[in-house]
């Protein structure tokens, strides 16, 4: 390709850019499930930049790197110069000269974009205070894969309006399914915020009026990474918004029950519901691998065919 295309929001990529990465997620996981070796990407560096913790993100891009055949270097603030105010700019000019696409997870949405300006080559969103798009393209294809098509279908978001409820609904207007979201008061999304036209998404005061019939509820920690000082306030406004198993019972039959994981347990979500029947967040975390794996081939080659 010779444009150089990011992966910053889910809207940078078109419901067909989606559809071929599905499918293209389907044939690699597949192969990779029958230990068959595909190498498409030997002798190319991922570059891992890490402002913020983490195990699955890490791992499924440098595990998914090493078994498209390339390698993945991780770099983190706290041993780089990006820890001592290297300015954003001259760092993606260096590190883009270095490796054929980078993965950032920072905090600010505009330290990517100003990255992403000064890159020679692709970069991909980790995660950032705005958005989390690597974990909905997973969270799609898990819910495709369990259920079949999305379009039409329901989500439930219940709790805090974060990154990655955000990116729920972006994937919603691009993939044309709708999402109920209940927050506390005060916590309530903004189509703005979210980069959104506001086409797909209602607000609900009460959760359980927003988990009514809906085909998959999805809820995150009360307070995510980077708002740890919040944490006593966001405990006492966030205590009626926990996935139950009453709140499931009034959902669809079967409905299906995601988390990006790390969750807790008694806060967000009971027990009984993340290890219940209808969870499906162990394939979840496991399909952040493959997915990433169809993104990184993309972004690098385009669309391929696959052979045989
Ligand atoms: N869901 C997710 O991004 O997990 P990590 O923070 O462990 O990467
Ligand atoms: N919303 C969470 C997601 C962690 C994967 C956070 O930003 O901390």
């Amino acid at each position: 390709m010779s444009e150089i295309r990011h992966f910053l929001e889910f809207k940078d990529l078109n419901r067909e850019e989606f559809e071929y990465l599905f499918e293209r997620t389907r044939w690699i996981k597949d192969r990779y499930k029958n230990y068959k070796q595909y190498w498409p990407l030997a002798d190319r560096t991922l570059v891992m930049i890490f402002e913020k913790q983490s195990t699955r993100t890490r791992l499924s891009f440098e595990a998914g790197m090493q078994q498209l055949g390339g390698f993945a270097i991780y770099l983190n603030t706290r041993d780089s110069q990006l820890g001592r105010g290297e300015p954003v700019e001259d760092a993606a000019q260096v590190i883009s000269r270095m490796c054929d696409i980078v993965m950032i997870r920072t905090f600010k949405q505009e330290i990517l974009e100003r990255f992403a300006a000064n890159s020679r080559v692709p970069v991909i969103n980790g995660l950032t205070n705005e958005y989390h798009p690597c974990q909905i393209l997973a969270d799609v294809f898990t819910w495709i894969e369990r259920c079949g098509p999305v379009q039409g279908k329901t989500v439930a978001w219940i709790g805090d309006s974060n990154n990655v409820c955000s990116t729920w609904l972006q994937a919603a207007e691009l993939l044309d399914f709708k999402v109920n979201v209940s927050t506390p008061p005060g916590y309530e999304v903004t189509a703005q915020e979210c980069g959104i036209a506001g086409t797909h998404f209602e607000q609900f005061a009460d959760p359980m009026e927003a988990a009514r019939g809906a085909d998959l509820i999805s809820t995150d920690v009360w307070t995510s990474m980077g708002f740890e000082a919040e944490n006593e306030a966001r405990k006492r406004a966030f205590c009626d918004w926990q996935v139950d198993a009453d709140m499931m019972r009034v959902a669809a039959p079967d409905a299906l029950f995601l988390h990006c994981l790390p969750a807790h347990r008694g806060e967000e979500v009971t027990a009984e519901v993340i290890d219940g029947p209808q969870s499906a967040v162990w394939d979840e975390a496991e399909n952040r691998m493959h997915t990433q794996k169809a993104l990184l081939e993309y972004l690098l080659l385009g669309r391929v065919e696959a052979p045989q």
